[in-house]
């Protein structure tokens, strides 16, 4: 099985969409055996992944990825719904994405669109920013890309 994660770790660091540092493979591992993830596999290989991530006070439903020759199948859909059913009600649930498909499952979903006023309110922001790959530290608070069309655009469980 973790000769399998070392493959889905590197096929998922070439997507640009994906945050890198949490694409180890000791890490997807952990989020399995934690049962923070799901995971579909097809002759012996894992082709659709997503995982639930705990960030302060709420949880980010991210690292969602079906192998290129899979997509466009419903995998994507399937592994969505079930993170959704298996993240605990009790605590915010969020994701970041501008991909249409992702965002078109979490309207699905019944999840709501954070706006520039309410981002903070809706998560805290080292929960939803903290892990940004993109910006440092002193650079968050004036982000360009916050609730921005092809940046991040913020979804939360009401
Ligand atoms: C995003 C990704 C996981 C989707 O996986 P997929 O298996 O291709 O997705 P699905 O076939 O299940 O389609 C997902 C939904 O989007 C819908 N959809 C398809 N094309 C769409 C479009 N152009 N606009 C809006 N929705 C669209 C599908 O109908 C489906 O919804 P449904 O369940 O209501 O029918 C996959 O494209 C991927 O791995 N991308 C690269 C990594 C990435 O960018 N991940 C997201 C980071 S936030």
């Amino acid at each position: 099985m973790y000769n399998k994660l070392i493959v889905l770790s590197e096929r998922m660091r070439h997507e640009g969409a994906l945050l890198g540092g949490q694409l180890s493979a000791e890490s997807l591992q952990q989020a399995l055996q934690e049962e923070r993830a799901e995971s579909i596999s097809q002759d012996g290989e894992i082709i659709a992944f997503g995982a639930l991530w705990p960030r302060e006070r709420s949880i980010e439903l991210g690292s969602m990825w079906v192998a290129t020759e899979h997509r466009g199948r419903g995998f994507g859909s399937t592994i969505f719904g079930r993170l959704i059913a298996r993240a605990p009600k009790n605590t915010r649930l969020f994701l970041i994405s501008h991909n249409a498909l992702i965002v078109h499952l979490a309207l699905k979903n019944s999840m709501q669109e954070a706006n520039k006023e309410n981002w903070a309110n809706a998560v805290p922001w080292s929960a939803s920013c903290g892990p940004c790959d993109r910006l440092t530290e002193t650079e968050k608070s004036n982000c360009p890309f916050m609730c921005a069309e092809k940046e991040c655009r913020l979804f939360f469980r009401v």
